[in-house]
């Protein structure tokens, strides 16, 4: 449709055409029986069946014949034949599971995630859907806080390259290309730093770590195109990010200018009123679109109310025709006037999903996210001559794909036990998965290598699902001392959404793996890292850290006035604790592999770098063992002095490098005036002349940055 089309549609709609256009509800509103909530406080959700078909979307129903149905109904119920949006939540990945974010973070390839997301998006299109609630880009720098799993972790850089990656796999360059569904980035803003860890919480940043930390990520996401984006539950600076005109309008529509549609998360509207900024749904509607929230996710407050504050002259019309025009230009660019099913094929979602690529696609992305965190020299195991026992209900359980991954075919999933009796049959493994201790320990004292799964089940992580405790889930300390005692030649593998503090299990392990929530197909690749046959190549993407009491915690924090001195033990009158480290178990870009990388000195261009004249800093890396692998190259920066207090180091950029054994790659990086900017004591986005430190990997070395 042309613009001008688009503008006599909306001409011609009636206000509470309008209104529906605005509003979202589940689909299973649409199925006999009617509607029941599956998240959030109880809701009366009082709508009639003709208000119910003038929604403009609908919400987590999927299938190509279905949706076709459903949309041909919801159609023929509009004066003007508007076809309805179809969005849900594909994360990572549709049928097939891909790792869980914060896996993908470890990976360190922003170049795999576009990938998983074009193959989610393919998956999802051909099911007819129109837009998936991802990239989740919420920075996090707590653990404890469920929705971890999400995210890529504690780094602005990382969690930018992350959202701009999944926007342009899921979107490609035109949304009505086939096999591509438009991005939603969320949750705006600053949703990840919900206090304690605990989810809804509010988040107390200040001004200048919410622009530079917090926002980095959704400003790339909406750089590379997300069509829509997403509010947050919670309040920042008490204010609810769903009623905050300046966030809103100031900052994402002005600031980072973003066009798209603007959506309300599940209830957040409403949900207002329990903030205390709302006295009922009337003002809750009235407080959103003035913020200039678009659409209504899964509450009445728009629906009911939209129309009588137009009519009784609160808020001018063109306000609602804003949104409404929004609504209609993505469905616009989706090319639903057109074709209002889309990519829906029954044909099609036969051909792609959990088609033969994405099962290549899913191991190959947990072969680049599998963390190993310590090897004492037990990994890789010999494939014959070893008696090796597995441990641990995890090892055979099929609840290993993250809460978020909804549409995924559970019964698909291979679980360690089955990816090792398929992919190596000749080794000698017993399996012990019932977590009975006898079970276990017997097992354990027969065999030549123990390996025990523990960790997190999917049920622990995601939406709601926050620990104040992250320590192993109860009764595998126990299983694991059990274990322990038969024997002592243990390899721990963890499973998980979230870091976990483990350090006595680690210490008491010769080699321990983090395989994350690895996706459908992702235990083949662990049951290949043990064997040695793919060399594990994942970083951390977030730090490990010793206990709960350590949170909030990241690498790229501040010095302090009163750093802790170098060395172990507690220091008075510094910041320290009296009981635990300061460092982590494992930090951020922690990650081990079964072959060395020796860095040479760091190699500078010029000592001096100007705004017209970058510099290149270069290094030489060798793998100086006997088995080729992976290795991820890590920039990092630090600005000695300026305005106002600078990290003590902070990620500028990654090369993900195959090496063969004895081989040597080069690895550049520019380093532009652009890389060093920062919000500066006026809140003003630039740099400050000065000298910087640059690490790669162990070396690093100082340079200038002078004015032209
Ligand atoms: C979550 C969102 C999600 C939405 C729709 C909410 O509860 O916070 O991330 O997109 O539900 O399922």
């Amino acid at each position: 449709m042309e613009k001008n089309q688009l503008k006599s549609l909306l001409t011609d709609m009636s206000l509470s055409e309008k209104a529906g256009q605005l509003l979202q509800i589940h689909g299973r509103w649409f199925l006999e029986g009617g509607y029941e909530p599956s998240t959030g406080p109880a809701l009366e959700f009082e709508i009639t069946e003709e208000q119910a078909y003038s929604a403009g979307s609908v919400l987590n129903e999927t299938g190509a014949a279905n949706l076709k149905k459903l949309q041909d109904k919801i159609m023929s119920r509009q004066p003007h034949r508007i076809p309805a949006l179809f969005m849900a939540d594909v994360i990572h990945g549709y049928k097939t599971a891909f790792p869980v974010p914060i896996a993908l973070g470890c990976g360190f390839d922003p170049g795999l995630i576009e990938r998983i997301s074009a193959a989610a998006a393919k998956e999802a299109s051909a099911a007819g859907l129109h837009v998936t609630f991802a990239p989740m880009a919420d920075l996090v720098r707590d653990p404890r806080w469920g929705r971890c799993m999400e995210s890529t972790g504690e780094d602005p850089w990382l969690n930018a390259r992350y959202a701009e990656s999944a926007v342009n796999g899921f979107q490609g360059a035109d949304l009505k290309e086939k096999g591509k569904i438009a991005a939603c980035v969320k949750h705006f803003a600053a949703y990840g730093a919900a206090e304690a860890g605990r989810d809804y919480n509010s988040a107390e940043v200040s001004e200048r770590t919410l622009f530079e930390d917090y926002l980095a990520s959704y400003r790339a996401a909406v750089k590379a195109g997300a069509a829509l984006a997403m509010t947050a539950f919670n309040a920042i600076g008490r204010i609810p990010c769903t009623a905050n005109e300046r966030l809103m309008r100031g900052i994402l529509r002005g600031d980072m200018g973003f066009d798209g549609v603007l959506i309300s998360d599940y209830n957040a509207i409403e949900e207002t009123i329990t903030h205390g900024v709302s006295v009922d749904k009337r003002e809750a509607a009235l407080k959103a679109i003035k913020a200039g929230c678009d659409i209504d996710m899964m509450s009445d407050c728009y629906i009911h109310n939209l129309e009588r504050l137009v009519t009784d002259g609160i808020i001018p019309e063109s306000l609602v025709d804003e949104a409404v025009m929004r609504v209609l230009e993505l469905k616009n660019k989706l090319g639903l006037f057109e074709n209002p099913y889309k990519g829906a094929s029954a044909e099609d979602e036969h051909e792609f999903i959990l088609c033969e690529e994405h099962k290549r696609l899913s191991r190959e992305a947990a072969a680049e996210c599998i963390t190993l965190l310590k090897n004492g020299g037990m990994l890789p195991l010999p494939i014959k001559g070893k008696k090796i026992a597995v441990i641990g209900p995890l090892a055979d359980s099929k609840e290993i794909l993250g809460t978020w991954a909804i549409f995924a075919d559970r019964g698909r999933v291979v679980t360690l036990r089955q990816a090792l009796e398929e992919l190596y049959p000749e080794a000698e493994i017993s399996f012990a998965v019932s977590g009975g201790l006898d079970e276990a320990a017997g097992a354990a004292a027969d065999a030549d290598a123990v390996i025990i799964l523990l960790g997190e089940d999917e049920s622990f992580t995601g939406e709601s699902r926050s620990r104040a405790d992250i320590s192993l889930p109860e009764g595998q300390k126990e299983l694991f001392d059990a274990v322990y005692r038969a024997n002592k030649k243990i390899i721990t593998v963890l499973l998980g959404g979230r870091p976990l503090a483990i350090p006595e299990t680690a210490e008491k392990s010769e080699a321990v793996i983090m395989a994350w929530l690895p996706g459908t197909y992702g235990m083949y690749s662990l049951a290949d890292i043990i064997f040695g046959k793919i060399n594990p190549s994942g970083k951390l993407s977030m730090s490990f850290p010793y206990c709960s009491g350590q949170l909030p915690m990241s690498y790229n924090a501040l010095n302090t006035g009163r750093p802790k001195p170098k060395g172990d033990g507690f220091n008075l009158y510094f910041s320290n604790y009296l009981d635990v480290p300061n460092e982590p178990l494992y930090p951020f870009g922690h990650g081990l592999s079964y072959t060395e990388f020796e860095y040479s000195d760091i190699r500078l261009s010029s000592g001096v770098l100007t705004a017209g004249k970058p510099l290149t800093a270069s290094v030489t890396v060798r793998n100086a063992g006997k088995t080729a692998g992976k290795e991820s190259v890590l920039l990092y920066i630090r600005d000695l002095k300026a305005s106002v207090a600078r990290p003590i180091r902070e990620l500028r950029g990654v090369k993900k490098v195959f090496i063969p054994a004895g081989g040597e790659a080069e690895v550049s990086f520019e380093i532009t005036e652009e890389t060093l900017r920062f919000y500066d004591i006026n809140m003003e986005y630039k740099s400050e002349p000065g000298e910087f430190t640059v690490w790669i990997g162990d070396k690093d070395m100082n340079f200038s940055l002078r004015d032209d």
